[in-house]
C-alpha cells in the first residue's frame, strides 16, 4: 500500500473584502413586498463587471466525463430497464445540478477545517475516498445481489450460490492527517478540482433529478421531454416508473459509499421533498383558490403555498445538494461555508422554476416541445397566473376549478397576457438571482466563484 502523507500546504487566493465578516443572511420576503419595488442592487447587472468565466465552457470536460461514468452505474441484468434507466442521460441536457455541486465544490476546497483529511482520503489508497473505491460496495457482491454488467466485479447476481464464508477482519485504515488548526485562516486550496466524492454527488444527484423527471412525465402525461418521446411515450408508464425507481436505488447505494452520514441524510430529504413539492402542485394552490374565489385580492397563503412548493420541486436539490458538496470538502458546524451554499442553491433553485414558469407562458413549441400555456392545461396556478389574480378577480374561480371547465385555460391565458403577471415574475426571479449573487460575495475570489456569478446571470436571462 500507498505511504499516505498529509496533502502540501494550500496557498491564499486573494481574500474577497467581504470575507471573513459573515454578514447575517435573511431569505427575502418578496410576496410581502412585491419585487418589483424592492429591487435590491448587486453586482449581477452591474455592466462595469469584468467578464466572467463561462461555467459550462469551465467544467466542459468534467461534466462530459461525468455523464459518460454516470453511464456504468446504471447496468442491469434486465436490457429494458438499463435503457429507460439511461434514456435521459443520453439526450443532451444542460446538467445544471451536476455543474452547480462541481463549482461549488471548486469555489469552496480548502476553505473547511477538515479539507486535509478529506483532500487525503481522496489520495490515499484505503482511505475511501478515491474514485475506484467508491464503486466498491461496503457488503459483499453475492449479499448486494445487485447485477450491473458494465462493473462485474462489485456486483453479482442471484443465480450464483451463496456460500457462507467466515468473515477475514478488515485491515485498519491509515491514519488521518490533522485537522487545520481554528487559529489558521482558511483560503481555497491551490489545487481545488473537485474530489472524486464530489463528482460523484453530482452523479448521485443528476440521477435522482432523472428519476424525478422519469415519475413526472407519468403524472403529467407528457409525450415529449427536450423535443424528443418522453420516458414513458418511449417505454410505457410502468417501465418509467420503475426505471426511476431503479435509479433511486442506484443513487442510494452510491450515496451510502460516500462515508458521510450528513450527505446521505441531506440528498435523502430531497427525495421526500421532491414527492412533497408535487402533491402539494395537485392540491394546495387550487385549494387556497377555492377559498378565496370572489376575494379581491389574493392571499399570501396563496404565495407562501406556490413558494413553498417551488422550494420542494427544484430548489431543495440545488440547496441541499451544493451544501452536500461543501460538507464533502470537509466543511464543519459552526463555519459558514455549508450555509452559503445551500442559500446560493435555495435562492438560485427558485429563481430557476419562476423563470421556467415564466417560459411556460412565453414560448411555444420550439423552446420547450409544449405548448405556452401548457402549466394552465395541467391546472397548475403558477407565478404569472397569481399576480393575474392580483389584477383580474376573477382569475381566483378559474384557479379553484383548476381551469377544467371548457374555455378555461384561453380565459386564463387572456388574463394573464392582460396583466403584467409574466413580467412581475421575471422581476421576481431577478429578485432571487440577486440574493444567489449576494451570497456569493462571502466566498473569497476565485474563477470558480467567478463561473458562479455568471451561472446566477444565466439563468434568469435565459431562454430554455
Ligand atoms: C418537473 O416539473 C418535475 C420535478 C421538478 C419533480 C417531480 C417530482 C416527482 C414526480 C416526485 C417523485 C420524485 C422522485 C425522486 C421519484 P414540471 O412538470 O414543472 O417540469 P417539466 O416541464 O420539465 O415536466
Ligand atoms: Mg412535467
Amino acid at each position: 500500500m500507498r505511504r499516505c502523507l498529509a496533502p502540501r500546504s494550500i496557498r491564499l487566493v486573494h481574500p474577497h473584502p467581504l470575507w471573513p465578516q459573515h454578514r447575517a443572511y435573511t431569505a427575502p420576503s418578496l410576496v410581502q413586498k412585491p419585487a418589483h419595488t424592492t429591487r435590491p442592487q448587486s453586482g449581477l447587472h452591474e455592466p462595469s463587471l469584468p467578464r466572467r468565466p463561462d461555467p459550462y465552457l469551465l467544467l466542459k470536460p468534467q461534466l462530459d466525463h461525468l455523464r459518460e461514468r454516470l453511464l456504468n452505474l446504471l447496468g442491469s441484468a434486465h436490457p429494458t430497464l438499463t435503457d429507460i434507466a439511461k434514456y435521459y442521460f443520453l439526450h443532451p441536457s444542460k446538467q445544471l445540478r451536476p455543474l452547480l455541486i462541481l463549482l461549488f465544490s471548486r469555489a469552496t476546497n480548502g476553505l473547511g477545517r477538515d479539507w486535509n483529511q478529506k483532500k487525503w482520503a481522496a489520495d490515499c489508497e484505503g482511505a475511501g475516498g478515491r474514485t475506484e473505491e467508491l464503486d466498491r460496495p461496503l457488503s459483499r457482491p453475492d449479499v448486494l445481489n445487485d447485477w450491473n454488467p458494465s462493473m462485474p466485479d462489485h456486483t453479482a447476481s442471484f443465480t450464483s450460490v451463496f456460500s457462507l464464508v467466515p468473515p477475514r477482519s478488515p485491515n485498519a485504515p491509515p491514519s488521518p492527517p490533522p485537522r487545520r488548526p481554528a487559529s489558521e485562516h482558511p483560503t481555497v486550496a491551490h489545487d481545488s478540482a473537485p474530489l472524486p466524492t464530489q463528482t460523484r454527488l453530482a452523479q448521485i444527484v443528476e440521477m435522482i433529478h432523472v428519476a424525478s423527471l422519469l415519475h413526472d412525465d407519468v403524472i403529467d402525461h407528457a409525450d415529449l421531454r427536450r423535443g424528443a418521446a418522453s420516458g414513458p411515450a418511449a417505454f410505457g408508464n410502468k417501465y418509467a416508473i420503475l426505471g426511476g425507481d431503479f435509479l433511486l436505488g442506484r443513487a442510494s447505494a452510491a450515496l451510502s459509499r460516500l462515508g458521510e452520514s450528513e450527505v446521505v441524510e441531506l440528498i435523502a430529504s430531497v427525495i421526500n421533498n421532491l414527492v412533497e413539492g408535487e402533491i402539494l402542485q395537485m392540491n394546495k394552490v387550487a385549494q387556497q383558490g377555492a377559498a378565496l374565489v370572489g376575494a379581491s385580492y389574493v392571499g399570501s397563503d396563496s404565495w407562501n403555498m406556490y413558494l413553498k412548493k417551488t422550494y420542494l420541486k427544484t430548489a431543495s436539490l440545488m440547496a441541499k445538494g451544493a451544501r452536500a458538496a461543501v460538507v464533502l470538502g470537509g466543511a464543519r458546524d459552526g463555519e459558514i461555508w455549508k450555509e452559503v451554499a445551500y442559500a446560493y442553491g435555495r435562492n438560485l433553485g427558485i429563481a430557476f422554476q419562476l423563470v421556467d414558469d415564466v417560459l411556460d407562458y412565453e414560448s411555444g413549441e420550439a423552446a420547450l416541445g409544449k405548448p405556452g400555456g401548457a402549466d394552465l392545461q395541467l391546472g397548475l396556478a403558477t407565478g404569472p397566473a397569481l399576480y393575474a389574480w392580483e389584477e383580474h378577480p376573477e382569475m381566483g374561480a378559474l384557479i379553484a376549478r383548476k381551469f377544467e371547465k371548457e374555455g378555461d385555460v384561453e380565459l386564463a391565458r387572456g388574463l394573464v397576457r392582460r396583466s403584467s403577471g409574466v413580467e412581475r415574475t421575471r422581476e421576481l426571479a431577478g429578485a432571487y438571482a440577486d440574493k444567489a449573487f449576494e451570497t456569493l460575495q462571502h466566498l473569497p475570489e476565485s474563477e470558480a466563484r467567478s463561473a458562479l456569478e455568471g451561472l446566477t446571470e444565466r439563468v434568469v436571462k435565459r431562454t430554455w
